[in-house]
């Protein structure tokens, strides 16, 4: 790791901005030195210049009972009609909102107008299906239009979305329905991917089965689908609606109603250090003043010429930012595209760049990665002269990966920016500003404008630079997370008691600051992975394995991998009683696929190693330290601490 990192910071290649880009670029210098006089006046005035309030604010920043803050709080808006009528009645409806591709090749171009009249309608069905202010939607979608369409309903009727990844199992959905205490779930027979119809209603069905005797109170009344993969869906009537049936139906006639800016606009669940996922906790003024600002000063967009396209799907954090509400909030032209990147050729993403003339690409390092282990040749096919900005999110991104995307994606031409930020900070936190920031290949580098940040040792006291330690965020910022839901005592825990005494955001990333004060990102410090940019927990996986009937105990480890950044490697102990009725054989497999089932194939393990032992201290506690050695097949550090010194050599023995 040491010698990663030194190789990371002995990095001395930079990119300046063209002096076409910068004249160009929204974002500028001066933006810097607003924030630094005035922080909350600067919010205040994005505030203002990005977004229509229905009642203006008076308040800006409440921060007088931390760790709870309010942003705009007198303020009212309608996160919708921040996001549609306003454009349309700016005279842009027939601007295309998105330029939606199926993965079969099938195409529906969504206009502002279009788009705000299916939200008027869906708000209205959501008002007769009984769903107001404060109530929460569960919903599980393809990425369609619908599912964007949906997200705006919610929040033009002030309820509250939980969007859950149509990746995740039956059984990850119920757990956040029954977390949140959803009242309707929306939903698709099915959607596209990889070449078929991978079906979602059945999952609901099943989260939904017959819960008596359970202990769980269901809250879902109903349950409203989408007709997308024309698959066989099975119906219960009277709970069961037909998206196409109820929409077109309603009327297109819905006033936006005003609602404080502090009112809840979601929840999404991430993983954290336990096996229970957080639901966190976004609200309305100040989440979408950030989202507003951010997309539109680091990803440079001028609404009435770009062509963006961020590749995440709405089931993520960058999906609700930087795919709903940041470039509708700006009215911007987007492409969605439903599927995988590699059906039904691995040239896909770059036909579609070509086909819309994409000037504007957001996307995860991973995905590089797999592009760049297929070949430059397969992307030089089609014709990307159009892409003038190029964005990283969701891991560190390589210095190769970097200069990859840059030349062969690129053509040495567009900046990259790479944005450090989380689901809890609701946007994007460290960035370039792309006119203005020299950027190096592999560090986030700098705050936004009105974002404080610092690296600090572990009693919070500033390493300064050249140094590593931990990141921070040091002031409260308008897109913060307001909480964990139903649990304000694990939010205050895992933010905010680390750090108490300072007031300090413990974001959970270790850091390091280069001589100019630039930071560079380290990867995470706690038990999270990162697979792919997307989070998993160590513990949510080892609790779905030994919830299985073979397994006696188990411990996961996020191990560097060349593609997804990390991959799940599992180590687990086989029950004795269940050898002697069992053959081991095939066991690994079936428990990779039993995971898979559990939480969603995401979590699926790249390995499954049987051992007789786990690395344990004294104590008890599993040393994945040492089990993360094996697992990057590299020798095993310092045992000392181990209650038997011999065991991993044992263990190393089985994995061979
Ligand atoms: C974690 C947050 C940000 C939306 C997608 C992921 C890692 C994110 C970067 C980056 C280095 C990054 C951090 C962070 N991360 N962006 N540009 N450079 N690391 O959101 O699932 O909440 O994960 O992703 O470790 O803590 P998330």
């Amino acid at each position: 790791m040491s010698s990663q990192i030194d190789h990371l910071l002995n990095e001395d290649r930079r990119f300046a901005p063209s002096e076409d880009f910068a004249a160009a670029a929204v974002g500028t210098a001066d933006l810097y030195h607003q924030a630094a006089t005035d922080r909350e006046g600067f919010w205040a005035d994005r505030a203002r210049e990005l977004l229509h309030w229905q009642t203006p604010f008076t308040k800006v920043l409440d921060w007088s009972n931390p760790p709870f803050a309010t942003w705009f709080e007198d303020g009212e808006l309608n996160v919708a009609y921040n996001c549609l009528d306003r454009h349309v009645e700016a005279g842009n409806g027939d601007r295309v909102a998105l330029f939606w591709e199926g993965e079969p090749g099938d195409e529906r171009r969504v206009t502002y107008a279009e788009l705000t009249d299916e939200v008027k309608r869906l708000a209205n069905v959501l008002t007769e299906l009984g769903i107001g202010r404060g109530d929460r939607v569960a919903v599980y979608l393809p990425m369609i239009p619908e599912a964007v369409a949906a997200m705006l309903a919610v929040a033009r009727v002030g309820a509250v979305h939980s969007v859950v990844f149509g990746g995740f199992s039956a059984d990850s959905l119920r757990a956040r329905i029954d977390d949140a205490g959803a009242k309707l779930v929306i939903t698709a027979d099915g959607g596209y991917r990889k070449g078929r119809v991978s079906a979602l209603k059945p999952a609901v069905d099943l989260a939904l089965a017959d819960r008596n005797g359970s202990g769980v109170q269901e809250t879902v009344e109903h349950v409203l689908v989408v007709r997308r993969g024309g698959n066989d869906v099975d119906w219960t009537p009277g709970r069961d609606l037909w998206w196409h049936e109820v929409v077109p139906a309603a009327s297109a006639e819905h006033e936006a109603e005003a609602f404080p800016a502090e009112n809840p606009l979601f929840i999404l669940y991430t993983s954290g250090t336990t096996g229970k996922p957080k639901g966190i906790l976004h609200t309305s003024g100040g989440y979408l003043t950030q989202a507003a600002f951010t997309n539109r000063v680091v990803h440079d967009i001028h609404p009435e010429s770009d062509v963006y396209w961020c590749t995440a799907d709405v089931g993520w954090i960058t999906g609700h930012t930087y795919v709903t509400y940041g470039p509708l909030a700006n009215g911007a032209t987007q492409v969605m595209y439903e599927g995988t990147p590699d059906t039904p050729h691995p040239g896909r993403w770059w036909e579609l760049v070509e086909k819309y003339g994409v000037t504007i690409l957001y996307t995860a390092p991973t995905a590089i990665r797999s592009f760049m282990k297929i070949g430059r040749q397969v992307a030089q096919q089609f014709d990307l002269s159009s892409l003038r900005l190029l964005g990283s999110v969701g891991e560190p991104i390589n210095p190769e990966a970097w200069m990859w995307y840059r030349s062969v994606i690129g053509g040495d031409r567009a900046p990259i920016i790479d944005t450090w930020w989380q689901t809890e900070t609701g946007a994007m936190m460290i960035s370039a500003l792309p006119g203005v920031t020299e950027t190096k290949p592999g560090s986030a580098q700098v705050p936004l404008p009105g974002i404080t940040v610092d690296v600090v040792d572990d009693a919070g006291q500033e390493v300064g630079n050249g140094n590593g330690g931990l990141l921070v965020i040091t002031e409260p910022w308008p897109a913060m997370l307001r909480g964990i839901w139903g649990d304000p005592d694990r939010f205050v825990e895992t933010y905010w008691d680390k750090f108490a005494e300072q007031g300090f955001y413990f974001a959970g990333d270790g850091a390091r600051l280069d001589d100019d004060g630039d930071v560079w990102l380290l990867g995470r410090v706690d038990d999270v992975m990162n697979v792919s940019g997307h989070r998993l927990s160590t513990a949510e996986i080892e609790s779905a394995l030994v919830g299985n009937e073979a397994v006696a105990e188990a411990a996961v480890v996020g191990a560097s991998d060349e593609t997804t950044g990390q991959a799940v490697v599992a180590f687990v102990i086989i029950k004795e009683s269940y050898l002697k009725a069992h053959s081991p054989e095939g066991l690994a497999q079936t428990l990779r696929a039993w995971v898979g089932e559990q939480i969603g194939p995401i979590a699926r393990p790249r390995d499954v190693y049987i051992v007789g032992e786990l690395p344990k201290t004294r104590s008890g506690k599993i040393m994945r330290r040492l089990l993360r050695d094996v697992a990057e097949g590299r020798e095993v550090g310092d045992t000392t601490t181990l209650a038997d010194t011999a065991v991993m050599s044992v263990i190393s023995a089985q994995v061979k």
